[in-house]
């Protein structure tokens, strides 16, 4: 059992890598590759709103903590599917809507509704034909404005 010794150390710090990639014990429904959608974040949106989703003062609001009050509101769940970083992103629409369901629930799985349902490709392909633009800013303000806002 010489080896044995070494073995344990070697397997705490695979577990610690593990949890520190996002939980791979974790279940992220909708999602049918955690990986691919974690990769997908990285190259196309952590630039913006940081790789922990705090977001960055006057350029991407944080994600963290915050992103699926949106799902709740009314008007919040398009919204999402609508807005430019999302619209535009140069992907299928199967891995957007398994990057927006990883993307609700790493971030900020406390606010989704206990029945949210998870986006699909049929759903994101007709959001993103209305992409928003310059309007983004206001639908934002008006969705979190709404009497019952979850804060
Ligand atoms: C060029 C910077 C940029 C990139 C890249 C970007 N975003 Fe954003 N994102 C923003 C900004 C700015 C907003 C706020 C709405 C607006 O004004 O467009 C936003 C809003 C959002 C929202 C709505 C939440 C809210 O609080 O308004 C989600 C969800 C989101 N982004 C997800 C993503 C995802 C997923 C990606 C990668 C596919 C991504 N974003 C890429 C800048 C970016």
């Amino acid at each position: 059992m010489r080896g044995g010794r070494l073995m344990l150390p070697a397997l705490l710090v695979l577990l610690a890598s593990a949890a520190a990639a996002g939980g791979s014990n974790i279940t992220f429904i909708g999602v049918a590759q955690p990986e691919r959608a974690r990769v997908n974040w990285v190259l196309k949106c952590q630039g913006c709103h940081r790789p922990d989703g705090s977001g960055s003062p006057h350029t991407a609001p944080a994600l963290a903590g915050q992103v699926a009050r949106f799902v709740g509101l009314p008007g919040g769940r398009e919204y999402l599917g609508r807005v430019p970083g999302v619209a535009d992103a140069a992907l299928d629409n199967k891995e957007l809507a398994e990057l927006l369901n990883w993307t609700l629930q790493r971030f900020d799985r406390g606010h989704l509704p206990p029945n949210f349902r998870p986006y699909d490709a049929a759903e994101l392909a007709a959001l993103r034909r209305a992409p928003l633009r310059t309007d983004a800013s206001q639908m934002r303000r008006t969705i979190l404005q709404a009497p019952h806002a979850i804060r």
